[in-house]
């Protein structure tokens, strides 16, 4: 429930992509907000009034001399009582209307009369979305301070390929929720590791751990929300990457170890969320280890580098913010990880906590002591951290 409380003014123009809109008013109202929809009358050639209705549970307007309303003034109200005003799908005709304030129907009256910000999804041919005036009007848009939502690349309704695709609705709720968040890592890089790692023993076995990598992915999203250029450093996980987010994959520790220090010194901040295995294997046996009678085989282990005290170590390191996943004395043991390692910043948390769940209890250890953050989603609890994070860095810069 992301947008909980939060109120969706929703505008649908005319276009094929108008059936998704439909979709996505059922992804709002899941996420907890509540939904007002106007089409313009181009929309209702596409979806039926009936359809928005029955999914938002409200009204829905599409003529501004609508009988229902008692003043006349629909294109006010709509708009004062909402958060936002989110126009998905735009059509190029009527991005055109609102680059050049015009407020010749219902929608266009009250996207001009708002006090509320406006995010809009484009949605046309690849050639109208590419068309100078097009882009003019985009540039004019943004220049007003509105926020435009992709469009996406690929197959059209009409048969062609390229830029102009609506985005999908999951990803437009993905976005909404970002845009409501704080945005203190405007302009800061931040470079983590997620997942475990994976040290080949022959070519069909390894050391691996339980890490699913939920926690490090949701510090990504975290950090992205809050506006900063985030690459990701993964170990074998099944977790989908949000939009906006570089991932490298890797599978051993010594590979994410390369792929970290290609880019650390560049970064302003560092966070190791990876359960990264502290050995591995000398050398992995070309082909698979078969039984051969004599016993058990002794399998030679050596130490993998330590990522993330050599990224502190650099001359002039990132922000360096680890974890440490305990089955007891998690802030004895956390506390010396941290003063190891040399970092400002540890994140404790219990092993049963946090291994493959969504939910997570964290505690955050620097050297002034504790903050626990109460047990939640690991979404909510990387938000609380990520805030943490803009904190010290603003006070250590
Ligand atoms: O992925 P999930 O299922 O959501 O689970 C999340 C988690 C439990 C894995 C995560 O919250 C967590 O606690 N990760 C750290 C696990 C751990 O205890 O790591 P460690 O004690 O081995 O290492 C301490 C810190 O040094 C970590 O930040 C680790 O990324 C880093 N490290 C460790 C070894 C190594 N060779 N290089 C490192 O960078």
């Amino acid at each position: 429930m992301e947008l909980n409380g939060k109120r969706v003014a929703l505008g649908v123009t005319g276009g094929i992509a108008a059936y998704k809109a439909a979709e996505l008013v059922r992804l709002l109202i899941k996420q907890g907000a509540s939904v007002q929809v106007t089409m313009t009358e181009a929309a209702t050639h596409f979806v039926t009034a009936v359809t928005f209705q029955a999914l938002s549970g409200q009204r829905v307007f599409s003529d501004q001399w609508d009988p229902r309303v008692a003043n006349n003034m629909a294109h006010i109200d709509l708009s004062r009582r909402a958060d936002v005003l989110l126009i998905a799908p735009a059509s190029a005709d009527f991005i055109a209307k609102v680059a050049h304030g015009l407020a010749d129907d219902l929608l266009s009256t009250l996207s001009l009369a708002r006090d509320c910000p406006l995010l809009v999804a484009p949605a046309m041919n690849r050639q109208m979305w590419e068309n100078p005036a097009t882009q003019r009007n985009v540039a004019t848009l943004r220049g007003d301070g509105v926020v435009i939502l992709g469009p996406d690349c690929g197959e059209q309704a009409c048969g062609e390929s390229g830029a102009g695709r609506m985005l999908e609705a999951a990803d437009i709720v993905d976005d909404l929720i970002a845009f409501f968040q704080p945005k203190p890592l405007i302009g800061k890089k931040l470079l983590l590791t997620a997942g475990p790692t994976f040290e080949a023993i022959d070519p069909v076995r390894g050391i691996t751990n339980l890490s699913s990598g939920k926690m490090g992915f949701a510090v990504a999203r975290a950090a992205r929300e809050a506006g900063a250029e985030v690459t990701l450093v993964c170990g074998p996980v099944s977790q989908e990457v949000p939009r906006g987010i570089r991932r490298i994959d890797v599978t051993s520790a010594l590979q994410m170890h390369a792929e970290v220090m290609k880019c650390a010194a560049s970064q302003d901040i560092f966070v190791a969320v990876a359960a990264v295995a502290d050995y591995r294997p000398k050398a992995a046996a070309p082909h698979k280890i078969k039984k051969d009678g004599g016993g058990a085989p002794a399998i030679e282990l050596v130490i993998n580098p330590d990522i993330l005290a050599e990224v502190a170590a650099l001359p002039a390191p990132p922000l360096c913010v680890g974890f440490a996943a305990e089955s007891r004395n998690l802030a004895d043991y956390a506390q010396k990880k941290r003063v190891a390692k040399k970092i400002p910043l540890i994140v404790g948390n219990l092993i049963d906590d946090g291994f493959g769940g969504d939910e997570n209890t964290l505690v955050l250890y620097d050297q002034s002591g504790a903050t626990p953050l109460p047990r939640g989603a690991k979404i909510e609890l990387a938000r609380a951290l990520v805030g943490h994070i803009a904190k010290l860095l603003a006070a250590h810069r």
